[in-house]
């Protein structure tokens, strides 16, 4: 989870205002918690967020603790079951996250998941040593005692796991009875059915574990009693109710920019609060061809909304205005932003709440360890922060959910496909897309470029499967002929890629046939570009975008 560095987590929408990096989020100030709810308690493995998502998935509501949370709080939040993650911790070793033992006598149950069964078994007496040989991978779970055990109930007799660890129970607790081995970890399942206290030594979680939800299904459906109620409808419902509360008689403003992330929040805002909400899509001209004219019709004349259409392009380009340094412009635009939002706020008159499309794991990040180390590749617009006057509170409809949760949702809202499934667009918008000093003129190249490439992709039906498809207009011009003329025109590069979440990605294998059908039309299309490249480079070791 280092992905954190100089981006939070990978939005697709610019103009979200977000807490300055670290800050923390006031808890439970949103989306409502359901009545079912599992703890994941993280004690620092590469999958935790993953246990999270697999409970959901068996439509009970999950939510990751950090391990340090105090019993009395965890037992406030009435969980119906605990998970103890993995971690890459050893038990016996100096300063090894633990947990309070009187979890397990709290009588909810508890389900340990590899450094979470060492610990399950060391504070509960059973023997927990250094394997002899580290067991990495795949392996044959075996099932050698079904009669006493929930957890394994329904498994095949054999079954592939994925394990990853070094130390191993070598002795369970007393009450426990092993009810799976696999090679390398003689107990590899161990489970105390009278206490309600269950462990695997494997990762359930993950997907080469392929009955692994089957056994977090037991573990919630067995051990907890869960009902398996917990919906997209009945959260929105809930999460409605909740803010109708919260935010009744009172004003309540949003920075609308398009993305999916600000457009399902607002819409399920304004589902709660109506006429409340006013929507401020700053327009900083920035923007693709016909993207901001199309959201703001959408949002007002589809969807109903309030919605104030902000159009400040000239002030953006003339803070723009002899600017060529790329952190340059992101700085400026992110300034300008909140400048120009903070005084159409202000005219709204007595605002006391923020909307904002915070997802799950920007929640799980800034209660985390920041590593605040690592490098400034880039600074992300919506990084910057409100300025301190700007006194109001948050509401954050998504501050429990996952992206592709947030899609379903958006759905749900009767968003359409075209805003749900939008790629992810910088916040400071074309400008880093502009190389060299921003000027209306190349703005206008842009787009029109930029037009084609998005009607081509889409149009040969490539466009889920590529993350991001744009073009780029280089700070250069090349020689060229057209009809017996010699030019001297700019030159256009096309970037696409594909990416499972934008922190590594793989320039893009677009057939021929398209990428030649971009090339003519951009060519044909668009006045004083000459020159089409493809850039082949992917990330690391260049950026997605080229500033
Ligand atoms: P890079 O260029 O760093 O981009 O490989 C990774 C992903 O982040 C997007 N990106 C931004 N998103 N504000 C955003 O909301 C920004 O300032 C910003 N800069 C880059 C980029 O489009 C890609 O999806």
């Amino acid at each position: 989870m280092d992905g954190r560095d100089e981006r939070r987590s990978n939005h697709d929408h610019g103009a979200d205002v977000l807490p300055p990096d670290g800050q923390d989020f006031p808890p439970g100030k949103a989306g409502a918690e359901p009545d079912e709810l599992v703890v994941v308690l993280d004690f620092g493995a590469q999958y935790n967020q993953l246990i999270a998502r697999r409970i959901r998935e068996c439509r009970v509501y999950s939510k990751i603790l950090p391990s340090s949370t105090p019993l009395s709080r965890i037992l406030e939040l009435k969980p119906k079951g605990i998970v103890l993650s993995g971690g890459p911790a050893s038990v016996y070793g100096a300063g090894a996250p633990t947990c309070d033992p009187g979890l397990f006598r709290s009588g909810i149950p508890v389900l340990g998941i590899c450094y979470g069964m060492q610990l399950m078994a060391h504070l509960l007496g059973g023997e927990v040593e250094a394997a002899r040989r580290r067991e990495y991978g795949r392996t044959t779970l075996r099932i050698t005692e079904r009669a006493g055990g929930p957890l394994v109930s329904g498994l095949p007799p054999e079954t592939e796991v994925w394990m990853s660890h070094g130390d191993l129970v070598t002795r369970p607790p007393e009450g426990f009875l092993v009810t799976a081995c696999s090679e390398g970890s003689p107990v590899a399942v161990m489970e105390d059915p009278v206490r309600r206290l269950c462990a695997v030594q494997f990762h359930p979680e993950v997907v080469h574990t392929p009955q692994g939800k089957d056994l977090l299904a037991n573990f919630l459906f067995r051990y907890c009693g869960c009902l398996g109620d917990w919906t997209m409808g009945s959260f929105i419902e809930n999460t409605i109710q909740e803010i109708k509360v919260r935010a009744a008689g009172e004003k309540v403003v949003c920075a609308l920019s398009g993305g999916v992330d600000s457009s399902v929040a607002a819409v399920l805002v304004h589902r709660a609060v109506g006429e409340a909400l006013t929507c401020i899509f700053v327009d900083h001209g920035l923007l693709r061809k016909d993207e901001a004219a199309g959201a703001v019709t959408f949002f007002r004349d589809r969807m109903g909304m309030h919605v104030r259409h902000v159009e400040a392009s000239v002030r953006f380009l003339e803070r723009l205005r002899g600017v060529t340094d790329p952190e340059g412009k992101r700085v400026r635009i992110g300034r300008e932003f909140i400048k120009v939002f903070e005084e159409e706020a202000r005219t709204i008159g007595d605002t006391r709440f923020l909307v904002q499309g915070t997802l799950y794991p920007d929640v799980i990040e800034s209660g985390g360890e920041g590593s605040g180390k690592a490098a400034v590749i880039k600074t992300h617009h919506n990084v910057g922060g409100l300025p301190p006057e700007m006194k109001m509170e948050l509401i954050e409809p998504l501050r429990h959910l996952f992206k592709d949760e947030v899609r379903a949702l958006g759905l749900e809202l009767g968003l359409p496909e075209e805003i749900v499934w939008r790629q992810p667009f910088p916040g400071p918008g074309l400008a880093v897309r502009i190389l060299g000093e921003v000027t209306g003129e190349k703005l206008e190249i842009l787009k029109e470029a930029d037009a084609v490439i998005r009607e081509e992709i889409a149009g040969a039906g490539l466009s889920r499967e590529i993350w991001q498809y744009f073009a780029v207009l280089l700070d250069l011009k090349s020689v060229g002929v057209m009809g017996d003329e010699r030019t001297y025109a700019r030159a256009v590069a096309l970037r696409a890629v594909t990416s499972e979440d934008g922190m590594t990605a793989d320039w893009a294998k677009i057939p021929y046939p398209v990428l030649n059908r971009v090339s003519s039309r951009i060519l044909n299309e668009v006045d004083g570009v000459n020159r089409v490249v493809y850039d082949i480079t992917s990330k690391p070791p260049a950026t997605i975008e080229w500033e």
